[in-house]
């Protein structure tokens, strides 16, 4: 890969939708997801096979992975019933895994202690590698949890290393709450290059303290190219308290395109898209980019 090319990862139908009150019909969700892969998203979350009852506006999961998107549709699926239920609607979702290095966090998010998901996750990313399919794992509360504070950075590495001997081709380094700093971000982001050279580094930031762009820039710095961005700054999860929507797809994309970076993303398109969910949203668009526009 180029190294000016940068690779986004549009998460606003999962991660941004997951957190809206109001039922965003499915018919909205599917224009939604096509308007963002025409904007030229190549990578997006789509949904998540979770418990319907714990997080309803996900409960038409068969519903939207039936249609393909991308070259990567990903599906959030937290243990083997997500799993079981992502295959059986379409061969063409590639599984994102969850997991939080916070054991407090995992627990109120999955119900599942750090021994649970030891058992039950490497498994299932080995049942998905036997397949030939590419496997995600998104690793929530990186650098802090709502409920430990902050997180050791070498425990943090040591937490990743059986999922990536299962052989997880990608490990997405969450800031859950929004609060880690640009020095946090290229310190971690070093280490796991260097324990992990053969796995693919995505960061997932969220905006809530506004460190998104300069915790990108520094991402960036670090050698990382993938981003898991949310249009119209969507999102948040909803068992991590004070958790606010990730770092917005058009500031970012906005952001790489004055620093002469590609992401193949068009701005205009993803105006075309948010467009599509905002009469559901019902409030403005919080965006830097929505009151002043692109950077250059
Ligand atoms: P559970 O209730 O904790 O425990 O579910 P359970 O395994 O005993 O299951 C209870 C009921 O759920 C049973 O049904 C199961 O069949 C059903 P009942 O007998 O009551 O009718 N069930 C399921 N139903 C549908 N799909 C499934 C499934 N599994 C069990 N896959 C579970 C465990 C994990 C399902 C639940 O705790 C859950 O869905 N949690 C939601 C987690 C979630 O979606 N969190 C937000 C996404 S993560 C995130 O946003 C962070 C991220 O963005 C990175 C970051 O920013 O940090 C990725
Ligand atoms: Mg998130």
């Amino acid at each position: 890969m180029q190294d000016d090319h940068v690779t986004i990862i549009e998460v606003g139908a999962r991660d941004g939708l997951q957190n809206e009150r109001n039922w965003v019909p499915t018919d909205v969700k599917l224009t939604f997801l096509q308007k963002l892969a025409d904007a030229g998203c190549n990578e997006m979350e789509i949904t998540s096979f979770v418990s319907p009852k714990r997080v309803p506006q996900m409960s038409d999961a068969e519903d939207i992975a039936c249609h393909p998107f991308t070259k990567r549709d990903y599906v959030l699926v937290p243990n083997e019933k997500g799993l079981e239920r992502a295959l059986a609607v379409s061969s063409h979702v590639t599984p994102a895994f969850f997991v939080g290095a916070s054991s407090s966090f995992q627990l109120k998010n999955i119900g599942m202690t750090h021994t649970d998901s030891l058992h039950l996750i490497p498994r299932l990313i080995a049942q998905v590698k036997n397949q030939d399919r590419f496997s995600r794992l998104c690793v929530s509360t990186a650098f802090y949890c709502p409920f430990e504070g902050k997180m050791d950075e070498n425990q943090v590495v040591d937490f990743c290393i059986p999922y990536i001997e299962a052989g997880v081709d990608e490990l997405s380094i969450a800031d859950t709450i929004g609060m880690a700093n640009p020095k946090q971000v290229q310190s971690l982001f070093h280490k796991l290059q260097q324990t992990f050279p053969n796995v693919l580094l995505t960061a997932h930031f969220h905006d809530t303290r506004k460190r998104g762009l300069a915790n990108v820039f520094a991402a960036l710095e670090s050698g990382v190219r993938r981003f898991d961005t949310s249009i119209g700054e969507l999102g948040g999860c909803p068992f991590a308290p004070g958790a606010t929507g990730n770092v917005a797809t058009e500031e970012v994309v906005s952001f790489l395109d004055d620093l002469g970076m590609k992401t193949g993303i068009s701005l205009e398109g993803l105006s075309a898209a948010y467009r599509i969910v905002a009469p559901v949203l019902r409030r403005p668009n919080p965006t830097t980019y929505a009151k002043l526009g692109p950077f250059s």
